[in-house]
């Protein structure tokens, strides 16, 4: 798929405020700096669609990009970012919470994984939660330009091997990296599979 058109529509923290158009959307969540805004970016080929930042806890909304007229990329705010304190932390969790349990148009999410780092507790736990709730997700591995191919296929391996204790099947997994653009027609082709679907 070509993307010809990506526009920021609006940001909000109240779901029931998001696009009520029914178009379909794929939203990118994961751990604060793990990439989810420069993943955006490199999808749609615009650098500055979505704000990036080298600190953590940059997007703090839920932001709406509208695609080619047809369908919707969504920016979340990370989770689990220390200094933000608790009450910031449980803020933002609130505003995912309310995202993923009232938004019909989610089609599917993307679970956003830095490839450098064994599995983590946070994001094995949401990852169950999605389980729980019946939320279809795929798993992207950010940033592989960071370490060597064997490197990155012993830590992909290594977490399959750790989703399978609790998860009878895989979900699709993808490994990309923004800043070589590395993943792109995958998971653009990915979308348009299931766009076609609907
Ligand atoms: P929050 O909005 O704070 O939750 O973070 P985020 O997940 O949106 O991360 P963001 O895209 O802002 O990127 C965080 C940092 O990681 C920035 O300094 C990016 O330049 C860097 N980064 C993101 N993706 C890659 C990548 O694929 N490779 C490398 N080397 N750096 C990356
Ligand atoms: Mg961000």
């Amino acid at each position: 798929m070509n993307i010809k058109k990506a526009e920021f529509v609006v940001s909000n923290t109240d779901p029931g405020k998001c696009p009520g158009d029914g178009r379909p959307e794929y939203a990118f969540i994961g751990r604060s700096n793990v990439g989810k805004s420069s993943l955006i970016n490199m999808l749609t080929g615009r650098k500055g669609l979505a704000l990036t930042s080298s600190t953590p806890g940059k997007t703090q909304l839920i932001n709406h990009f509208l695609i080619n007229d047809e369908w919707y990329l969504v920016d979340l705010p990370g989770y689990g970012y220390a200094r933000r304190g608790k009450s910031g932390r449980e803020k933002i969790r609130e505003i995912i919470g309310a995202y993923l349990d009232e938004r019909e148009a989610l089609t599917n999410l993307f679970v956003l994984l830095d490839c450098r780092l064994e599995p983590q507790k946070i994001d094995l736990e949401f990852i169950d939660q999605l389980g729980e709730n019946g939320i279809p997700f795929a798993i992207i591995f950010t940033k592989i330009d960071k370490i060597s191919q064997s490197k990155l296929k012993e830590n992909v391996d290594n977490y399959k091997a750790r989703l399978l204790e609790t998860w009878e099947e895989l979900p699709p997994v993808f490994c990309t990296s923004a800043e070589h653009k590395k993943g792109k027609d995958e998971i653009l082709d990915y979308i348009e599979k299931i766009n076609k679907k609907l």
